[in-house]
């Protein structure tokens, strides 16, 4: 018997018990007894840890509430998975979110080399595709940051508010993309100036194609009756932006001032005409 295995006692029984009963109390107030401190560590039959249990039954307020008294969030399952690719693996979009926020390591390998976006579904790939290559883009940043004086090319204001917070959020972003590849178009040194534009365009288009999948589900869930022409947009506009960056990869096209005047206008004509017309929509849904 695996040594682990061997150490389960009646309360890690309970605690895999509540946490597939997604019982949060009990797993708090289990945690918190004082007498005898749970090893966290312990693996059921299945050899899954209570965290990869937490994973797959997809509890996030269990999941937060393992990670805050001490679970490993990259312990491996006895096939070698972790936390974040059981939660992948069995589609459980609010536990990988979940995991994520408290720390998981996307490019974690399992035993077999694989990574989560290896057995994501789509919605799932592109939030796992947003978080690499937010990765990427921080790495690289550490490493040339510099002060641009210059100002940006398009800046946020209230007025390009579509009354949705999450969804200002996301365009900031989108901005913030833009904006660094303004100011990076300059950077004399041409091979960093690749790597970096390289980087922003990957994160841009992941970006984008997470918020416009965030919009159509709102659109879905609310069933806003003109959805249909808005869908459409957002394929043509992830179509241009895709084929740009091909160009780009390929050494056929580069980041210039049209480019990114064509960029600029890309975003803001879509908020300000197409999103606006979503926001009163929304607002009566109680969606702000
Ligand atoms: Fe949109
Ligand atoms: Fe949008």
């Amino acid at each position: 018997m695996d040594k682990a295995k061997a150490h389960l006692t009646p309360k890690h029984i309970q605690l895999f018990r509540a946490i597939s009963e997604n019982k949060d109390k009990v797993v708090a107030k289990l945690l918190k007894e004082p007498d005898e401190p749970l090893d966290l560590k312990v693996k059921n039959a299945q050899g899954f840890a209570p965290l990869h249990v937490a994973a797959i039954e997809g509890h996030k307020e269990v999941i937060r509430l393992l990670i805050e008294a001490g679970a490993d969030v990259h312990q491996l399952t006895d096939e070698g998975e972790s936390p974040i690719f059981v939660a992948t693996k069995y589609h459980n979009f609010s536990a990988v979110k979940a995991l994520v926020k408290l720390g998981a390591r996307v490019s974690q390998q399992t035993s077999n080399g694989q990574v989560p976006l290896d057995v994501a579904n789509k919605k799932i790939a592109t939030f796992l595709n947003v978080v690499v290559s937010r990765e990427t883009l921080s790495a690289m940043q550490m490493a040339t940051s510099e002060d641009s004086t210059q100002g940006n090319i398009i800046n946020w204001s209230s007025n390009m508010s579509v009354g949705v917070s999450r969804f200002d959020d996301d365009h900031k972003q989108l901005i913030d993309a833009i904006n660094k590849l303004w100011h990076v178009r300059l950077e004399k040194d041409l091979q960093k100036r690749k790597r970096i534009i390289s980087a922003l365009l990957n994160f841009l288009v992941h970006y984008t194609q997470f918020h416009f999948q965030a919009e159509e589900d709102m659109f879905d869930k609310y069933n806003w009756a003109v959805k249909k022409a808005h869908i459409k947009q957002h394929q043509n506009l992830l179509k241009q932006v895709g084929q740009f960056v091909k160009l780009f990869e390929n050494g056929q096209a580069d980041v210039d001032d049209a480019l990114l005047d064509f960029l600029q206008q890309w975003l803001t004509t879509h908020i300000m005409k197409e999103d606006k017309q979503y926001s009163e929509f929304f607002n009566k849904h109680g969606v702000y």
